[in-house]
Parts: structure tokens; C-alpha cells; sequence
């Protein structure tokens, strides 16, 4: 059985159509991304699957549990951390984790325990009676985690759980990230990191404008629809762009790089810097990047 099954899922606001008839299936224990520009519709999405935002229509499964009539179910079984931090400044670290116990009916006892266990599990333990402002955004991340994780969750949605966060913040949530995906857990994973969702992504899909593109594993969407080799010229001669082109190479200008797609980039770059004395050229393989800007364009959404 599949942990989540969608199909023609839309969602209506007032006269946004945030999600548009989409279709998709999560298998029960791979870390499933959901990448897109702001507004493609992601967070509805997450939203209506932990029964937070009710569907306009389609169907929408977790776990075999129809999500529109059986909603108490599915929380029961599903951890979030939203794209937005809703921790309770009032309280201490630890109280955070032991009030919201309550939510599930789990005992004072009981609470306690978990919440000890995932304090230590996130590395905050040191911080446990301090307050939440005392917290930097690396470890608030990681509070919000801990909380998502206090009702053993089968399903654990994650909204942007790395985004403004320092390299070093994002390494420590990627291992504990992995290391639930490694128990067993499914994870649902939104980010426009598109290295995130390559190191972690089991399978993904892409949504822009409340579709959804494309899905695939990393390797496949790359292998796909990114060109297998890039070569990447900054400030480049007006000559030199000429020249790619009469020979045939297919290239594209964006700013002020020259973006070429050779067979042989060793063998271009060469050339380039010989030929026309271009100072930046750079050769590397396609990426999920590529991909990401090639189907939903280079244009800013803010
Ligand atoms: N509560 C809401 N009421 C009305 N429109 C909304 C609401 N939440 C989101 N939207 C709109 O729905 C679209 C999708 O938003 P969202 O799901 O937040 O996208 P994403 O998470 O991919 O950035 C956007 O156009 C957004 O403005
Ligand atoms: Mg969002």
C-alpha cells in the first residue's frame, strides 16, 4: 500500500487556484520532495495532506485513510513541521515539546520521556530550560523537528525545513533527516534547494502554477531533461558567442553568461580560453538545477 495517494487533488482559495488537478503516489518509507518557485502551490498541498486545509476535490489517500473523512486518523499518524516557526515563546525548549503532548492524548509520564529522548536526539538538551528566543534559527529548526516527531509519526512532512539557515545548521538537520528516512519513516520534503532534494530526494516532483511538471528520482529528471554536460562562460567575448554558435554548439545567453551544451566540454573550454582569451569558463555535468530553471523558466517570483 502506498503511504499517500493523490489524484486530480485541487485545492480553491477564495480566487486562487492554488493546486491544479494534481496526481502522485509516495511509497511508504522513501523521502518524497516537492520542488517549485513560491507560489507553485507546495504548501497547500502539504496542507491538505496533513488535514489542515480541506480539498476543493480529487481524492486524497494516507496510509488508505481518506483524508476528507477521516482526518483525526491521519493527523494521528503524520508529523509537521511548517514552513512557518509556530513555537510558543512563552515557554522554555522543553515545555514546548511537553505541552504539545497534549495534543495527542499522550500521558504527563509518557510526555516526559519523549520529550528527553528528542531533546537529546536533536542536540538540545543543553538548551532544555532555556527560552525559545534563546535559540538560533539552526536550533529552532531542529525544536520544531523534535516536535513533530513526539507522536512516532509514520509520515512526517517537512515545509522548507532548511531554508535561511547556514551551511553547517543544514548539514545537522540533512543527518537527522536521513537518519529518520534510514528507520523507516516517509518523509515529505518541500525545498528550493536544489541540492537538498538531490542529496535527500528518493523521488520528486516539480510543480509550477498549481501543476505539477514533472516527477522522477534526481537521476532520472537529470539524465532527462538537463544536458548531460555544461559549459558555462562569464563575461564572454561578443566573438566568442558567435563563434560557439557557427559551430554549431547549442548554447543560450542569460545575463552575462553564455551557457553552451558541447559533447566535448574539456575540449570547448580549451578552445575558448586559446581562441579568445575568455578568463571564467567552467565545465560541469547538468544538475537538478538546470532542470529546475530550464521547465519553470529564470523569471523572479516573489
Ligand atoms: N490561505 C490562503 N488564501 C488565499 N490564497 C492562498 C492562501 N495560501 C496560499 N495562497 C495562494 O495559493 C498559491 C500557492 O501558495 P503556496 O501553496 O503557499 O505555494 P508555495 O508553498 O509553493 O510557495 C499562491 O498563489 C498563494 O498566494
Ligand atoms: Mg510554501
Amino acid at each position: 500500500m502506498p503511504a499517500i495517494t493523490a489524484t486530480d487533488l485541487t485545492k480553491q482559495y477564495k480566487d486562487t487556484l492554488a493546486v491544479d488537478r494534481i496526481a502522485f503516489e509516495v511509497r511508504e518509507g522513501e523521502c518524497f520532495g516537492f520542488l517549485g518557485p513560491n507560489g507553485a502551490g507546495k504548501t497547500t498541498t502539504m496542507k491538505m495532506i496533513y488535514g489542515h486545509s480541506p480539498i476543493t476535490s480529487g481524492r486524497l489517500e494516507v496510509f488508505g485513510i481518506d483524508v476528507r473523512t477521516r482526518v483525526r486518523e491521519v493527523k494521528a499518524q503524520t508529523g509537521v513541521c511548517p514552513q512557518e516557526d509556530n513555537l510558543d515563546p512563552d515557554f522554555t525548549v522543553r515545555r514546548n515539546l511537553v505541552v504539545y503532548c497534549r495534543y495527542f492524548g499522550i500521558d504527563p509520564a509518557e510526555a516526559a520521556k519523549r520529550s528527553e529522548e528528542l531533546l537529546e536526539f536533536v542536540a538540545l538538551r543543553e538548551k532544555a530550560d532555556g527560552p525559545v528566543m534563546a535559540l538560533s534559527g539552526g536550533m529552532k529548526r531542529r525544536l520544531v523537528l523534535a516536535r513533530a516527531l513526539l507522536n512516532r509519526p509514520r509520515l512526517l512532512i517537512l515545509d522548507e525545513p532548511t531554508t535561511g539557515l547556514d551551511p553547517q545548521a543544514r548539514q545537522v538537520l540533512w543527518e537527522k533527516i536521513r537518519e529518520l528516512r534510514r528507520k523507516g519513516t516517509t518523509i515529505l520534503l518541500t525545498t528550493h534547494y536544489m541540492e537538498e532534494a538531490a542529496q535527500l530526494c528518493d523521488r520528486l516532483v516539480i510543480m509550477d502554477k498549481a501543476k505539477i511538471l514533472v516527477k522522477g528520482s534526481p537521476a532520472e529528471l537529470t539524465a532527462k531533461h538537463a544536458r548531460p554536460t555544461v559549459v558555462e562562460v562569464w563575461n564572454p567575448p561578443a566573438a566568442a558567442e558567435a563563434w560557439v554558435k557557427a559551430r554549431g554548439t547549442p548554447c543560450e545567453r542569460h545575463g552575462d553568461r553564455l551557457y553552451a551544451y558541447p559533447d566535448a566540454g574539456e575540449a570547448l573550454q580549451r578552445e575558448l580560453v586559446t581562441r579568445f582569451n575568455a578568463e571564467q569558463v567552467i565545465v560541469r555535468r547538468g544538475t537538478l538545477e538546470d532542470v529546475f530553471l530550464r521547465l519553470t523558466g529564470r523569471d523572479l517570483r516573489e
